[in-house]
């Protein structure tokens, strides 16, 4: 065995153990992503989002006709819609989002084709009266109707 094999079983042993490295750390590093992306896992957002909570006294509390909490609109089906609709993602993903009904069904019933959300049952009417009542589309384009005009006279 000359000097040459020597070297070259050394820079073989290494890049082994590199490659091991590599792969382990990438594995982990996956297993981390994946973990995190899931939302049917909360363990770290659980655990974010409870020290968050701990100094709120009142969860419920609703102040000029917003739940304070969740930024909410205070109004009939409230709570069904925090129960249902603030645990995988932020209520702002809701209050940032104006549909009529038929959008509003058909963003639930995407969620529930693609993202894991469970059936509604008898809370879906519930829900989606809320959200059309409170999110309805913003009419864009047009002025308010007139109210509480003077009109005056014209002097010939
Ligand atoms: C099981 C988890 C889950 C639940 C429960 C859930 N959603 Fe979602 N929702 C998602 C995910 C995931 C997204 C995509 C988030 C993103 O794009 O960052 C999403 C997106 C949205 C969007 C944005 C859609 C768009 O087109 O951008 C709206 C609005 C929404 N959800 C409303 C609701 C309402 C209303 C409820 C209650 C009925 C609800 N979500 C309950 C998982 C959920």
């Amino acid at each position: 065995m000359n000097e040459h094999d020597e070297i070259r079983r050394i820079i073989k042993a290494i890049s082994r153990l590199t490659i091991g490295i590599v792969m382990v750390t990438g594995l982990i590093v996956t297993l981390l992503i994946y973990y995190m992306m899931d939302p049917n896992v909360p363990a770290i957002t659980e655990w974010l989002t409870k020290t968050e909570t701990t100094n709120n006294e009142d969860p419920d509390k609703v102040e000029n006709g917003i739940h304070v909490r969740t930024g909410l609109i205070e109004a009939e089906g409230l709570m069904s819609v925090i129960n249902n609709c603030t645990n995988c993602h932020s209520a702002k993903l809701v209050i940032q989002n104006r549909m009529n009904e038929e959008r509003w069904i058909s963003t639930i019933r995407w969620m529930q084709r693609t993202q894991n959300l469970w059936d509604l049952g008898d809370q879906e009417e519930i829900i989606v009266n809320y959200l059309v009542n409170n999110y309805p589309p913003l009419k864009k384009g047009r002025r308010q109707a007139l109210s509480d005009i003077q009109w005056y006279k014209l002097e010939n």
